[in-house]
């Protein structure tokens, strides 16, 4: 019998809602150190989830922990995560992972040069529905695939114009950063690098100086006679009901995903299969528990792979978010 793992000690930095998320997400492995700015942030969760209480980042780092969380405002993922790295810790950063291509570049060298994995927290690849559709996508199975059409989209919350969220020199951008990554990462995976092919960015109801609604279109130039895959987007927060849809057209079959669980109602999944003969599809429905297992499955996704130490793919990776920054940044530029 091999030997089971022995658990990783782990240290969080950035102790609000997404930190203390990881933090539930933990299973065996220990919560050795928490800091935050704020330092009743990291004592409420270190009061809940066990380790020390730490004032500063260089506290965290001297407790020598195995992987780092960075779950901090996106102005500071970068930085932290190199540190982290550098002191010889795996990384486990939050989307966007920085702000900008530059800044994911810096990243991925403090990586490579201290031999250090980095995950990115792209959690929407392990909602099962999401998973098995890009998945049986992938595969082939249903002809090559013709385009991508999602719609992601939550309301905010009073005063959410004042939040770090809508100031763009610590967040990077608005709604094309929060919820658009998310869905540039998803395209990735499935279609690869796309070109940005046009983007529309407007502010329409917050008060700030960032976009609150965005669409996206990725794909080449082509034109009519051009067969090649596009992706189609629109991410907004003005969407008064949460709401997230995602579907994928393939020769033979569309896959569609609906639902996030919880406030983005209960995840499911259909698959429309063309018959020979066309007209009405066949349609198979997969519904999913509405508890949100994506934390717990990334989690154990990243820690298989630190303990196997043997080169095996990470999903959602450095790769994926330099991806997603060249088309936010392309974006933000028109
Ligand atoms: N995958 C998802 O579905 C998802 C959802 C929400 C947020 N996120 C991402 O998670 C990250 C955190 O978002 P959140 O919703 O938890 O925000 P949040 O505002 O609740 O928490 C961020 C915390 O970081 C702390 N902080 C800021 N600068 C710091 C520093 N230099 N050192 C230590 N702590 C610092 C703040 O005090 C705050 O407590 C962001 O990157 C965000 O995009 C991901």
């Amino acid at each position: 019998m091999p030997e089971p793992p022995r658990p990783l000690r782990v240290g969080i930095v950035g102790c609000g809602l997404i930190g203390r998320k990881r933090a539930e997400a933990l299973g065996a492995d220990t919560l050795v150190a928490c800091h935050d700015v704020v330092a009743a942030a990291s004592a409420g969760l270190a009061a809940d989830f066990g380790g020390r209480a730490c004032g500063t980042l260089d506290e965290v780092l001297a407790l020598r922990p195995d992987v780092v969380i960075v779950a901090t405002v996106h102005d500071q993922l970068a930085g932290i995560s190199c540190r982290a790295l550098e002191a010889g810790a795996h990384v486990l950063v939050e989307k966007p992972a920085g702000i900008g291509v530059a800044e994911i570049e810096r990243v991925a060298a403090a990586a490579r040069a201290a031999g250090r994995l980095v995950k990115v927290g792209f959690n929407h690849r392990f909602h099962p529905g999401i998973s098995r559709a890009i998945g049986e996508a992938r595969s082939g199975r249903y002809g090559e695939v013709l385009y991508l059409r999602a719609r992601y989209g939550h309301g905010g919350r009073l005063g959410y114009e004042r939040e770090w969220r809508a100031d763009p020199h610590r967040s990077g951008g608005g709604e094309i950063v929060d919820q658009g990554m998310h869905l540039l990462d998803l395209s990735y995976w499935l279609l690869g690098e796309l070109p940005l092919h046009s983007a529309l960015l407007r502010t329409q109801f917050w008060r700030a100086p960032v976009d609150d609604n965005a669409v996206i279109i990725l794909g080449g130039p082509g034109g009519v006679g051009d067969p090649s895959p596009f992706a189609i987007f629109h991410v907004s927060w003005t969407e008064w009901k949460n709401t997230f849809s995602l579907e994928i057209a393939c020769h033979d079959a569309k896959l569609a995903v609906d639902g996030l669980v919880r406030s983005y109602g209960p995840q499911e999944l259909r698959i429309f299969r063309m018959r020979p003969e066309l007209g009405p599809p066949e349609v198979e429905t997969e519904r999913y528990p509405d508890d949100d297992v994506s934390w717990d499955l990334e989690w154990r996704h990243f820690t298989a792979a630190i303990q196997a130490a043997d080169g095996r793919e990470l999903l959602g990776d450095l790769a994926s978010a330099r991806y997603a920054w060249s088309c936010v940044e392309a974006a933000q530029r028109r």
